[in-house]
């Protein structure tokens, strides 16, 4: 299975990364991974033109940056796996611009032509964040649903790693974690 990985988080050594690459780690004997970095991309805020709603047929997009050549990947993928440090209760703003830009993966929405790239594609949410999950990871759970039901995509699992404060920190609670999500993933763990 190829399993794409996406880490929102601007700190390539921070908590979301050492979450995430437990996870890799875990699966990589059994299924391929392809890893993006999104920060370290170049990912433009959607302009709004909506000109990408003229090419059903592939991604399409006025800006030429890295967010077309993402979406292909994901295109490629049998899952993908958003992973991101929660900001403020929601994606930080470097997820949430590819976030805005997945509109160019649907298109006819609303009318008999709705159609996606993604349709059927298996999603997954994983989460650290500094506080608890009641009251707080709770928004990003129903934003992320809601991005996956426009672009037909069926979200397989939310995974929210609470009371993250150091990756030197990030132990037991954070493994029982991983584990279940590679066992409800991939079969793996
Ligand atoms: C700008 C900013 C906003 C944050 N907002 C929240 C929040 O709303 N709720 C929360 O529990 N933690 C919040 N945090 C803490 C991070 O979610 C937490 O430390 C996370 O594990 C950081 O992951 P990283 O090391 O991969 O960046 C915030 C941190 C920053 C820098």
């Amino acid at each position: 299975m190829r399993v794409m990985t996406i880490l929102g988080s601007p700190r390539n050594n921070g908590n979301t990364a050492k979450v995430l690459g437990m996870f890799e780690r875990l699966i990589a004997d059994a299924h391929e991974v392809d890893r993006v970095n999104v920060t370290a991309c170049e990912v433009k805020g959607c302009l709004g033109c909506r000109t990408c709603q003229n090419t059903p047929a592939e991604p399409g997009c006025v800006q030429k940056d890295d967010a077309l050549p993402i979406f292909r990947r994901m295109m490629d993928a049998d899952v993908v796996l958003y992973a991101t440090p929660l900001y403020c209760w929601c994606f930080p703003s470097q997820m949430k611009a590819l976030i805005d830009r997945s509109f160019c993966l649907a298109t006819g929405y609303g009318t008999p032509d709705y159609q996606s790239l993604l349709k059927g594609k298996r999603t997954v949410l994983l989460v650290t964040c500094g506080g608890p999950v009641e009251d707080n990871a709770d928004l990003i759970k129903v934003v992320f649903s809601r991005m996956n039901s426009y672009v037909q995509c069926k979200v397989v699992g939310n995974y929210i790693v609470p009371f993250c404060t150091t990756p030197g920190a990030i132990g037991p609670q954070a493994e029982a974690i991983v584990k279940k999500m590679a066992g409800d993933i991939v079969g793996v763990g």
